[in-house]
């Protein structure tokens, strides 16, 4: 018997830190899905595909092969044999990779990976719609949420933390823009799953948004 517990939730709601840290202390294994999403927007962006084209990101797809694979516990991403953990997260990348998640092609394209990494232990899993749909039975669905500026600023200090020269204003933007496309795209928009426990974390020091998670956790797996 292993354990599933899907977190989902709008970008930079600080699913991936508080996923890592709950999974740290409940001891399972990490999987970010926006990763697997990214790798493909990396590929995109690399080899000058037009991201508005979903017929040309479609068909780029047959030359995409994605890995994950733990190095110490963490989860690193190989696009067509190299690590690309690193590159995936530049601010770029982050644009393309919205606009390729909405095809029905790629999400088809990304489901059988994400279920066979779900399948062999006790897992949190993150993304927009891993208990929706990747995982419909998970034991525990949480839907992590923050106001739109909450999580604009952490995502700017993330950014210029990495030594990336961006604005708050282009940041906020983006997260807007952002929202707007995960939760209004034909195929498997961002919304929480009827099931799902909403977790709203505005305001939230880190350390409270991870006690907050822990209780929810621990409660439904009793
Ligand atoms: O969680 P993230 O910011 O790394 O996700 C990057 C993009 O990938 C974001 O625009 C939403 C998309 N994504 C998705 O559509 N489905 C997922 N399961 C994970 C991410």
């Amino acid at each position: 018997m292993s354990y599933k517990v899907a977190i989902d939730g709008p970008s930079g709601a600080g699913k991936s830190t508080l996923s890592r840290a709950v999974a740290k202390k409940l001891g399972f294994i990490y999987i970010d899905t926006g990763a697997l999403y990214r790798a493909i927007g990396l590929y995109v962006y690399r080899n000058g595909i037009d991201a508005d084209s979903e017929k040309a990101v479609a068909s780029s797809l047959s030359d995409i092969n994605i890995d994950i694979k733990f190095v110490d516990g963490t989860q690193r991403v190989f696009l067509n044999g190299g690590d690309v953990s690193d590159d995936i997260r530049i601010h770029a990348v982050s644009d393309y990779t919205s606009k390729v998640s909405a095809y029905p092609a790629v999400r088809a394209f990304l489901l059988d990976t994400q279920r066979r990494l779900a399948e062999s232990d006790n897992v949190i899993m993150d993304g927009r719609d891993i208990g929706t749909v990747v995982l419909p039975d998970a034991d525990v669905k949480i839907f992590l949420t923050a106001s739109a500026e909450d999580r604009a600023e952490r995502r700017y200090k993330e950014l210029v933390e990495k030594g990336q020269n961006v604005d708050y204003d282009t940041v906020l933007h983006d997260v807007i823009e952002r929202d707007d496309r995960d939760m209004n795209r034909a195929v498997a928009p961002l919304r929480a799953a009827a099931d799902a426990v909403v977790a709203d974390t505005t305001g939230f020091e880190l350390e409270q948004s991870q006690r907050l998670l822990m209780d929810i956790i621990r409660e439904r797996l009793q």
